[in-house]
């Protein structure tokens, strides 16, 4: 059943859309794509397992559910539906700071299942030092595990394809969770923006292990490893930032390099298939974050809709892992750093050297 959103116009545009263009749109499921695998065979499946360590955890699988916003724009059960979901299928989950439902009910809803995966929190930089903090410290009072700043996103992407639909938040829609924000213009903004000093105060401070999210330049995985922080989430916001920005496929190999296993790392954007999924494996992420098939699904059919779409996702994870000849999500990176992985012929050449 298809609950009725035409209140909520152009929520199609909101949730699908890209920033400008939709170049990067497109590329981030296209650069997953174009990766071509070369499999090994009769190395023996017996014990195949999706089991993976995301930093200090073992988890039941390499997926979560991306933190996205307003998801009472999608369905009524929301954010509790999208998070029941996750926890049942063992997925872990973020959760935006832009949510419409209370995060200690996230909690209490996630953490009552025993077969769940990790419980995060996302959270923009909040303006001040302080505000940013006490997030953190609620977050970390109601149970969740890990926090997530968001680094890409000091101001809004330009949405060609949301502007044009006309969509608008309505009543119910909003960000309960959040303190009211005392930045009303584009130069409060830009005010506000933090820096890496704001970053270094904050991950001492935490309660919380901090990931970072939404970076793609390899530089700065140095500098997050250097500034303390826990993992970093190679992303570029499901493009909806910045047009023409690479694709997080192509971004990850180089970040990967710099990193030299510093930091824990995840990758999202566009990743679509359960091949894609063991794709960022062996690209060196530990595990990845998967957005809009999620929102769409909640939106087809709350979290039962939820639930399938993860549950096809894990399927042909498994599926493809056994066809590439390996028993579990760590052999991806060994099996790539060995040259057995991918075809060295394909047609994006960054990754031909592996
Ligand atoms: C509708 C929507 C809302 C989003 N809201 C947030 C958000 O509140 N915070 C955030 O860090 N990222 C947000 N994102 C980005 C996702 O966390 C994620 O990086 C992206 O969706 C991954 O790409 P994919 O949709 O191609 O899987 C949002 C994405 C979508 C589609």
């Amino acid at each position: 059943m298809v609950h009725d959103m035409t209140r909520q116009a152009g929520w199609q545009a909101w949730l699908e859309g890209g920033a400008a263009d939709e170049i990067t749109l497109r590329e981030n499921e296209a650069a997953w794509q174009r990766l071509r695998l070369r499999p090994r065979v009769l190395r023996g499946l017996d014990g195949s397992h999706l089991r993976c360590r995301v930093g200090a955890r073992t988890l039941p699988h390499p997926v979560f559910v991306a933190p996205m916003a307003h998801q009472a724009a999608l369905h009524p059960q929301a954010e509790a539906g999208c998070a029941v979901a996750a926890a049942a299928l063992g997925a872990g989950f973020v959760l935006s700071c832009q949510s419409s439902t209370p995060m200690e009910d996230i909690a209490r809803l996630y953490l009552a299942d025993a077969g769940r995966g990790a419980l995060w929190c996302q959270l923009h930089w909040l303006h001040t030092r302080e505000a940013s903090l006490a997030y953190l410290q609620r977050a970390a009072d109601a149970g969740f595990e890990a926090g997530v700043l968001t680094l890409d996103a000091p101001v809004q992407g330009f949405r060609d394809r949301e502007r044009a639909s006309g969509f608008v938040l309505t009543l119910g829609t909003g960000s309960v969770n959040l303190p009211s924000s005392p930045a009303h213009t584009l130069i409060d903004l830009l005010a506000a923006a933090p820096t890496w000093a704001d970053l270094a105060w904050l991950v001492q401070r935490s309660p919380l292990p901090l990931w970072l999210k939404g970076a793609l330049h390899p530089q700065d995985a140095v500098l997050a490893a250097e500034h303390g922080a826990s993992g970093l989430i190679v992303s570029n916001h499901g493009a909806r930032q910045l047009d023409t920005v690479l694709a997080t496929a192509d971004a990850l190999p180089d970040v990967a390099a710099a990193n030299r296993q510093r930091l824990a790392l995840m990758v999202d954007g566009g990743v679509r298939r359960g091949t894609d999924v063991l794709k960022a494996l062996a690209l060196g992420a530990q595990a990845v974050l998967v957005g809009r098939p999620v929102a769409r699904a909640l939106a087809a059919d709350g979290a039962q809709g939820v639930a399938r779409a993860l549950r096809q996702l894990l399927d042909e994870l498994t599926i493809a892992m056994a066809l590439c000849g390996l028993r579990q999500p760590s052999q991806a990176a060994e099996a790539a750093a060995a040259g057995d992985f991918f075809a060295p012929f394909h047609a994006n050449a960054s990754h031909s050297r592996l």
